[in-house]
């Protein structure tokens, strides 16, 4: 039996390709912009979680070239060891104060802080409770810590309280969620969640990698939204979204930041972030807070995309953030029954393809996600658009219009 046969096995992207409706891994040859070129053509970009509009900031590129000019373009090392620059320990201080925290701990990849996270706090003995839509790494960082992982249904919090209900009281219980839920749009009911999990002792930890910039009046994310910050003990951010850069945090009180520097091992044993990426997040931060304004465009888009979606007759499902789902959400389908006419209708990016048969200028860049196993095929619909506030209104009516058309 060789380990490789899998590998000669796969023919599902194969069979997609054939068909031309492959829709992973695109070339993009231009920056994160409203309109990016793939194939030499402008294509309305709708799949982008740059939400403020900053990676290709003057202010932000500049930043990012300043700090190459002065520190090179790696660390060579892993924060632990030779890898801290004094730009790391600058940028912990600023979004400790920016997420209203005592401290906060910075990590080469959004992925790497769930990863490191949660495996460091969930010993065994331990519970973690997950909503079963988290994304991919809290349940990965789950997998890897040695306690227990119960899953209660999507943002059903009544499902959690049942579940807390039997929670042996002598174990320590720990809830992460998604603050918005990546491929739903969706929000979590924290004002529930709090109200069922703190009477059992759970801590409650806050995937905040699309909320952070996006929610909160001073976008510090989901528990700034709901007013309940004090009653969240870590939240995590990636640098991916809207801070421009990649990288990620998490934030919480000083002991528990202390404990995950010196044990998450995601952070221990990997390179640290490259002086480019963090000086770009610094130069972020200050953007997002000097320039409010950002955040309101961004939310204009956003009901201006939605509605307009809504108007057409696409379903736009639970989306309450700028990830704004058109048609069917995939992973909901792998657990429900077969969708309803309305929600098969493909979403525009797709119609557009699927016509042509190859890819359009016509149609914009949106996001779907396929399981391969899971049938029927991305092109039948479920596609999900992520509204950034440098959208003109020209390109998101370009994409109601074209919806249209489906
Ligand atoms: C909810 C959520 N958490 C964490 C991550 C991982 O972040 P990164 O891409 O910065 O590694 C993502 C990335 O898409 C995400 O959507």
């Amino acid at each position: 039996m060789d380990i490789f046969e899998k590998c000669h096995k796969f023919r599902d992207a194969d069979v997609v390709k054939e068909a031309g409706l492959y829709l992973y891994f695109r070339t993009i040859s231009s920056a994160q912009d409203p309109v990016v070129t793939i194939d030499g053509k402008p294509v309305v970009m709708l799949g982008s979680n740059n939400y403020l509009g900053l990676t290709n900031h003057p202010e932000v590129k500049r930043a990012a070239q300043d700090a190459i000019a002065k520190y090179g373009t790696g660390c060579a090392g892993s924060r632990f060891l030779n890898g801290t620059l004094d730009i790391h320990i600058q940028l912990e201080e600023r979004l400790a104060a920016f997420m209203n925290k005592p401290a906060a701990v910075t990590f080469s990849t959004g992925f790497q802080v769930n990863l490191g996270v949660i495996s460091c706090l969930v010993e065994r003995g331990d519970v973690v409770y997950l909503d079963k839509l988290d994304h991919a790494c809290i349940i990965d960082g789950a997998r890897l810590g040695f306690g227990s992982v119960v899953k209660y249904n999507h943002n059903d919090m009544e499902d959690l309280g049942r579940r807390l209900k039997v929670h042996d009281a002598k174990k320590a219980a720990f809830v992460v969620v998604d603050g918005v839920f990546s491929m739903e749009g969706d929000v979590v009911n924290l004002p529930e969640l709090v109200r069922v999990a703190k009477p059992h002792g759970c801590r409650i930890m806050v995937d905040d990698a699309h909320s952070i910039g996006v929610f909160g009046a001073h976008g510090r994310g989901t528990a700034e939204h709901f007013g309940l910050e004090d009653e969240v003990d870590l939240v995590m951010g990636t640098f991916s979204k809207s801070l421009a850069s990649v990288g990620g945090f998490v934030a919480g009180e000083e002991r528990v930041i202390n404990f995950i520097k010196h044990r998450a091992r995601s952070l221990i044993f990997s390179a640290a972030a490259p002086p480019a990426s963090v000086a770009a997040v610094l130069k972020a931060v200050e953007i997002i807070e000097r320039e409010p304004e950002r955040r309101e465009r961004l939310w204009e888009n956003t009901h201006f995309m939605a509605e307009g979606l809504r108007s057409l007759g696409f379903d736009t499902g639970e989306s309450r953030s700028p990830i704004t789902i058109c048609g069917r959400s995939p992973r909901r389908a792998a657990s429900r029954a077969p969708p309803s006419a309305a929600m098969t209708s493909a979403s525009p990016q797709a119609a557009s393809r699927s016509r042509s048969g190859a890819r359009s200028s016509r149609g914009p860049l949106a996001s779907t996600i396929d399981f391969w196993d899971i049938k029927p095929p991305p092109w039948a619909g479920g596609g999900w658009f992520a509204c950034t506030l440098s959208h003109p209104s020209a390109g998101i009516t370009r994409v109601r219009s074209c919806g249209s058309r489906a």
